[in-house]
């Protein structure tokens, strides 16, 4: 049984790698042995790919097909999502008659187009193997709405494009595995709910806290586990589901 989740030696890209929650699955997916291509915009590690540019993303899988022979999964994981009470989170938390065009645009564009321009690049590698694993990270709000009873008063509209790019997910999702299922590729998206970051504000924290069943944000590391299950074949005859890992926020 211990062997069914094991990753080791497996070649997985993780798209968004040198964010929050990102870093946290480098860490972890790298110590069960797994070699992790970070794209991200910010290169800070690994390479330096925005995935809304498809001719750079098709050149980034291109090398890293080069260096390992292989790819295994695919974890769309890059999104806009700065955490709540900072600084670039405030233009997301407007009112709708305030909210910009331009940004819905950008929001869409990196959280659904660039996903779809990932999966894209790595299919066709993947149908040669005859196997293949991929992970669109959404969110709980593509289950549920944002409850902005949360939020402080001002700003307090988390952005709609956020919401909406991310039940998209869940389309694109069933999409792909629809159509990648016989040849051995697994499409999968992943729910996450909030997680406590140093930035926000204690009252926000206290007030999502309540709003789940565990009664707590999650810690960062906790979704290590469901992206090793993913990747791994434990999950082998899962394709088309959206595992939601939320403290049971969706099922109150
Ligand atoms: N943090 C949470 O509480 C939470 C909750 C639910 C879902 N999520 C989802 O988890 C994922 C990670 O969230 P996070 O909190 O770590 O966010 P984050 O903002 O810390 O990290 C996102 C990373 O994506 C990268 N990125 C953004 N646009 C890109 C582009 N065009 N090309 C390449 N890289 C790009 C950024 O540089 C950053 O490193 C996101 O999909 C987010 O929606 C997070």
């Amino acid at each position: 049984m211990k062997n069914i989740f094991d990753i080791e030696g497996k070649v997985l890209i993780l798209t968004g790698g040198n964010g929050f929650l990102g870093a946290e699955y480098v860490k972890a997916l790298s110590e069960a042995g797994a070699e992790v291509v970070v794209f991200d915009k910010n290169s800070k590690a690994g390479t330096a790919v925005d995935i809304c540019d498809e001719e750079a993303v098709q050149k980034a899988v291109r090398e890293a097909h080069q260096k390992f022979g292989r790819i295994d999964a695919l974890i769309n994981n890059a999104a806009m999502n700065p955490a709540v009470g900072s600084e670039a989170s405030k233009k997301q938390f407007v009112p709708v008659e305030d909210y910009p065009v331009e940004l819905w645009r950008q929001e869409l564009d990196t959280n659904l187009t660039g996903m779809f321009i990932c999966i894209k690049a790595v299919v066709p590698y993947m149908k040669r193997q005859k196997k293949g694993s991929i992970v669109n990270v959404a969110s709980e709000v593509s289950n549920i709405a944002h409850d902005h009873r949360v939020y402080n008063t001002e700003g307090k509209y988390k952005s709609p494009a956020y919401i909406t790019s991310k039940t998209g997910v869940l389309g694109l999702t069933r999409s792909m595995a629809a159509q990648l299922g016989m040849h051995g590729i697994r499409v999968n998206a992943f729910s996450p709910g909030g997680v406590l970051n140093p930035k926000m504000p204690e009252d926000f924290v206290k007030r999502f806290g309540e709003s789940n069943m565990l009664g707590r944000m999650a810690q960062p590391e906790e979704y290590n586990g469901v992206m090793q299950f993913l990747c791994s074949d434990a999950s082998s005859f899962i394709t088309g589901a959206n595992i939601t890992a939320d403290g049971g926020k969706s099922a109150w």
